[in-house]
């Protein structure tokens, strides 16, 4: 559907990474004004500088409260409302075998992966349920449906969010409010890089092909793929989609 996000006010979260980055720029491409936010200002300022009018960037740390109150008031304050929410800030850890990680590792993934979600969402529900509804996209992965040896806290908290979702639509459902996971498989970006590099320093090319080995396309995805599903949930061309996990991962859960 073209031009399906046209008047839609979209808040992102982890902007500067690879989906967060190629799904704001797609929001805005289809007509969406979007707020743009990630821990640092100077990537999404500039970035939202190179879109255009629509775009603000702003500092966001989803682990705090206030800066997740922050970003809702920023797209009322620019845009006057807010559709919906894009919470995509995940980090991947540490790779290594489930006794070794120290309880710090666990907290930190599961500050950034879990509880930056919830408070995303405890942030954006005052505003969607002044529009009237609206939709919230979440990040999981296919980490959060499958087991993945030497990942257990990314895996742990990838599940989580799609336990959160589950709860949360059928809390909002009837407020008009769509909740949905993106549950992409490998992706080739920054975050697949850390993870091949740490599973066997040094020779992150064979960790990729034994992955790669196991996906039906024959590839990772792209931040694109990842996007135009993203985009596709937080538009009313997925008017009856709630509560369920989309996956595009290439096949590797086939
Ligand atoms: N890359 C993959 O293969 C893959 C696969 C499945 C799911 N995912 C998930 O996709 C999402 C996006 O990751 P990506 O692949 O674009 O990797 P990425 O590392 O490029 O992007 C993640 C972004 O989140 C930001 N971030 C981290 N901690 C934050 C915090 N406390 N507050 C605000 N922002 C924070 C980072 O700065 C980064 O820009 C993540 O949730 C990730 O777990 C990635």
């Amino acid at each position: 559907m073209m031009n399906s996000m046209e008047g839609k006010v979209i808040a992102v979260t982890g902007g500067a990474g690879g989906i967060g980055e190629a799904t704001a720029r797609m929001a805005y491409g289809q007509g969406a004004s979007v707020v743009i936010t990630d821990r640092e200002a100077s990537p999404v300022e500039t970035m939202a500088k190179s879109l255009g009018d629509r775009a603000v960037g702003l500092a966001v740390d989803v682990t705090q409260r206030q800066d997740n109150e922050r970003m809702v008031t920023a797209a009322l304050e620019h845009f006057g409302r807010l559709d919906g929410v894009f919470l995509n800030a995940g980090i991947e850890g540490e790779v290594g075998p489930f006794e070794s990680r120290s309880d710090a590792a666990w907290e930190k993934v599961f500050a950034v992966n879990i509880h930056g979600v919830r408070l995303g969402v405890e942030a954006a529900l005052p505003a969607l349920r002044k529009t009237g509804g609206g939709s919230i996209v979440i990040t999981s992965s296919v980490a959060g449906l499958r087991g993945a040896s030497g990942l257990s806290p990314y895996v742990s908290s990838k599940h989580a969010v799609v336990g959160m979702m589950r709860c949360l639509a059928a809390e909002l459902g009837p407020e008009g409010i769509r909740v949905n996971t993106l549950n992409p498989g490998p992706v080739d970006n920054r975050m697949m890089r850390s993870i091949e590099d740490q599973a066997n320093p040094g020779h992150g090319k064979e960790v990729q092909a034994s992955f790669t080995a196991r996906i039906p396309l024959g590839r990772y995805v792209t931040n694109e793929e990842c996007a135009a599903m993203a985009v596709f949930l937080l538009s009313d061309a997925a008017s009856g989609c709630n509560g369920d996990t989309y996956l595009v991962d290439g096949g590797y859960c086939a």
